[in-house]
């Protein structure tokens, strides 16, 4: 997807509801008619997946075969990889439902694939990010994680994953884009749904890239924006905010949302920020933004809500936030509540967007 200066048009919500069920029932079935000990194999080995999906997206294997149909020699030789391990990959990655297999023995994109083409929201840099060594070794650790609860990319190198991004800039840049790619997703839905036409000025918090900030403005027109972010993630906004045509509307404000945020805004927002952190370190990241607000001002925050009886993936991206993020985790309704109420806020209201994420409405207090 491109990203243009357009506002996105949100999907269907019933329609990608119903799509995500009847997928969930379809799984299910699938599992059902194997024996389970097949299920947990497929289970575990697909684990080996993510790797090679990461590094056929380093290696733009995508864009390659958009272009034309490729033997697994081809691509090995354009790719510098050994043919054989070439062909070997290709073929698991074909049984796992990603490329075809043409009756000429040639290679080519299919629909899977395709998302991983090299546009701008593309999901080749999650793949990539994920099969990451950094991230990788992190979760190697999870047995002491689970015996201790603590995060484990800290224990494993010594640093959190964000002091990480900043020594490694270059991880940094395909972070910011795997979230994009997830972020473009959700956009257009929050933009739509919630009314941030009456909003003057609208500040996201840990923006990022100003993924969502750029469509909240292109089908807002007259609101402007605040994007706060560490320094190296905004200089890559800039490029993102130019090519929406809104980069004469945002003010970059480099800085930790630790230490401050810019007040005057009427709404703020906070996407994906807080499921990064503990409750203590949400309660601050709360309370510095409840310090720049007004009383009556507004926090939108966008998270999963996820109730002990879940059945969605936020599930599985809590877990990602207990091994990687700082002790972070997915919340309830009555989580955030309690968060919200401890740092000066009222929770007002929760809305939902067509993928099945939490918008929690706060007023400050
Ligand atoms: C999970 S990402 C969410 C990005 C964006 N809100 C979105 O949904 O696409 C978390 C963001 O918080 C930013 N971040 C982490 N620590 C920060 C800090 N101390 N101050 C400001 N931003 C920070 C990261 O750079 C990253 O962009």
């Amino acid at each position: 997807m491109a990203l243009t200066p357009k506002p996105l048009t949100p999907p269907p919500g019933l329609a990608v509801r119903a799509a995500i069920t009847l997928r969930r029932s379809l799984l299910r079935a699938a599992e059902a008619v194997v024996p389970a000990r097949v299920a947990i194999l497929e289970r575990v080995i697909a684990g080996c997946e993510a790797n090679m999906l990461g590094e056929l997206g380093r290696l733009r294997v995508a864009d390659l075969l958009e272009q034309e149909p490729l033997s697994a020699d081809e691509i090995a030789e354009r790719t510098g990889s050994n043919p054989d391990a070439m062909a070997r990959t290709m073929r698991a990655l074909v049984y796992a439902g990603v490329f075809s297999r043409r009756a000429d023995g040639k290679f080519g994109n299919n629909r899977v694939s395709r998302a991983l083409l090299d546009e701008d929201a593309s999901s080749r840099a999650f793949a990539i990010y994920f099969a990451s060594k950094s991230n990788q070794h992190a979760w190697a650790d999870f047995a002491e994680t689970l015996r201790t609860g603590k995060n484990a990319f800290e224990r494993v190198h010594g640093t959190s994953v964000w002091d990480w991004f900043d020594a490694h800039p270059e991880e940094r840049e395909t972070f910011a884009c795997a979230m994009m790619s997830i972020t473009i997703a959700e956009a257009a839905g929050i933009a739509s749904t919630y009314p941030f036409g009456e909003a003057q000025k609208v500040c996201d918090v840990g923006g990022g890239r100003g993924t969502l900030l750029s469509e909240i403005l292109l089908h807002h027109p007259k609101v402007r924006g605040v994007l706060v972010d560490a320094p190296g993630v905004l200089a890559s906004a800039k490029h993102l905010l130019d090519a929406r045509g809104v980069r004469d509307r945002v003010e970059l404000v480099p800085g930790s949302f630790f230490d401050s945020v810019p007040s005057g805004a009427d709404i703020y927002v906070l996407k994906t920020v807080l499921h990064d952190w503990d409750d203590e370190r949400s309660r601050k990241i709360l309370s510095i933004v409840r310090s720049a607000m007004k009383p009556g001002a507004r926090l939108v925050n966008v998270d999963f809500i996820v109730e002990a009886d879940c059945d969605h993936y936020g599930v599985t991206i809590d877990m990602h936030m207990m091994v990687v993020c700082g002790e972070g985790r997915e919340r309830s309704r009555r989580d955030f509540e309690r968060l919200l109420q401890a740092t000066g806020f009222r929770m007002q209201r929760t809305l939902s967007t067509s993928t099945g994420m939490g918008i929690i409405e706060a007023v400050a207090v």
